[in-house]
C-alpha cells in the first residue's frame, strides 16, 4: 500500500456486474490459471506461509492482524439511548447477519479495562437499538462518531447526521441511511478469555423488528437491495475502509444437476451404490 498523497475519491466509479473470474471453470478444476493474476497467485505459493500462535501473540498485534485479515466487514452504525435518554451513535464492524428466522444480527463490543462502551451499556439497560448501514456519500460523518468522547457528548451533533423517529423502538434511526433496522435485544453475552473472569468483549444479538429501506436503493421488483445503488462502506484493518468493486453472480451448485460429474471425478461414474439418483 502506498502512503503518499491519494487521488480524489471517484464517486463516478459505479458498481457493475461482470463475468465471474473463471467462467469456464468445471467441477474438480481447482484454481485455473487463466489470468496473469491467477498465475501470480499460484507463483506466490512459493513464498510460503507465516503462522501466528494466538496464545503467544500480544493483544494489539492480534487486533492488527485479525481486523486486516478478516475483511471487508460490514459496519453496524448503531443508534441507542442511555437509560436517561441521552442519544448515542457509533460504528461497529464486529457485525454480521446471524439468521433470517428469526431475523437476527450480531454486534460485538471490545472492552478495555475501565473503558465501557456507551452503546453496550445502553443496549444492556434499554434493550433497544437501531442498526444503520453506512453509504459512501456520508462516511466521514459516520466515522466522526467513533470519537472517544465522554458519555454525555451527543455524537449526533458531532456528526451532523439527522435523527428520524423509529416506529417500535425508542432510539432514532439515521435519516441519511438507506437501510435502517429497528432491533430489540435478543441475547447479551459477556465474553471472558479462557481461564479469566475479566469481561473483554460482549456479543449482542439483536432481533430485527422493522427494516426501513429507501425506495431509491431497491432493486427492480422492490424486494431486495441493489448493491449499485446502496454503495455500502465496509471496514478493513487500521483506518482502512473499503467500497464495493465490481460484482459477479455464481449460481449455487445443484447436486441434482451435477452429481454425475462429481461421481465421475470420484471414479464412480455410476454413483456410490452403483447408480446415481436423479
Ligand atoms: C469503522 C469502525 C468500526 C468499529 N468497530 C468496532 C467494533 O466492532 N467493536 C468495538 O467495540 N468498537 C468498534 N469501533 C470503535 C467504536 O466505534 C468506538 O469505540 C466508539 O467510540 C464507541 O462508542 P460508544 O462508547 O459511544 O459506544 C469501531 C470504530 C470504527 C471507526
Amino acid at each position: 500500500m502506498s502512503s503518499g498523497p491519494r487521488p480524489p475519491f471517484d464517486a463516478t466509479a459505479l458498481f457493475k456486474y461482470t463475468e465471474s473470474p473463471n467462467p469456464e471453470w468445471k467441477f474438480g478444476d481447482g484454481m485455473t490459471l487463466n489470468s496473469p493474476q491467477a498465475k501470480q497467485w499460484k507463483e506466490d505459493e512459493k513464498l510460503g506461509w507465516r503462522t501466528w500462535d494466538m496464545d503467544e501473540t500480544p493483544k494489539p498485534a492480534r487486533y492488527q492482524l485479525l481486523t486486516s485479515a478478516i475483511g471487508p466487514r460490514p459496519i453496524a452504525f448503531v443508534s441507542s439511548l442511555s437509560a436517561d435518554g441521552v442519544p448515542n451513535l457509533a460504528p461497529f464492524s464486529y457485525f454480521s447477519m446471524v439468521a433470517h428466522d428469526p431475523p437476527l444480527i450480531s454486534v460485538s463490543f471490545s472492552l478495555a479495562p475501565g473503558k465501557p462502551k456507551d452503546t453496550r451499556e445502553n443496549i444492556r439497560l434499554t434493550k433497544e437499538f437501531t442498526v444503520n448501514i453506512i453509504s459512501e456519500p456520508w462516511i466521514e460523518a459516520a466515522n466522526a462518531t467513533a470519537i472517544d468522547s465522554p458519555p454525555e457528548i451527543d455524537e449526533w451533533i458531532v456528526s451532523g447526521l439527522t435523527k428520524e423517529p423509529s416506529e417500535v423502538v425508542k432510539p432514532p434511526r439515521v435519516k441519511e441511511s438507506a437501510v435502517s433496522l429497528e432491533c430489540e435485544l435478543f441475547h447479551f453475552q459477556d465474553i471472558c478469555p479462557p481461564g479469566s473472569d475479566l469481561v473483554t468483549n460482549t456479543l449482542v444479538l439483536g432481533i430485527i423488528k422493522k427494516a426501513h429501506i429507501r425506495n431509491a436503493v431497491l432493486a427492480e421488483g422492490g424486494n431486495s437491495v441493489d448493491p449499485e445503488k446502496l454503495r455500502p462502506v465496509a471496514r478493513f484493518g487500521g483506518q482502512t475502509y473499503a467500497r464495493l468493486g465490481d460484482g459477479f453472480e455464481l449460481p449455487r451448485p445443484s447436486w441434482k444437476r451435477v452429481q454425475d460429474v462429481v461421481y465421475g471425478l470420484m471414479g464412480k461414474p455410476n454413483g456410490v451404490n452403483g447408480h446415481s439418483s436423479s
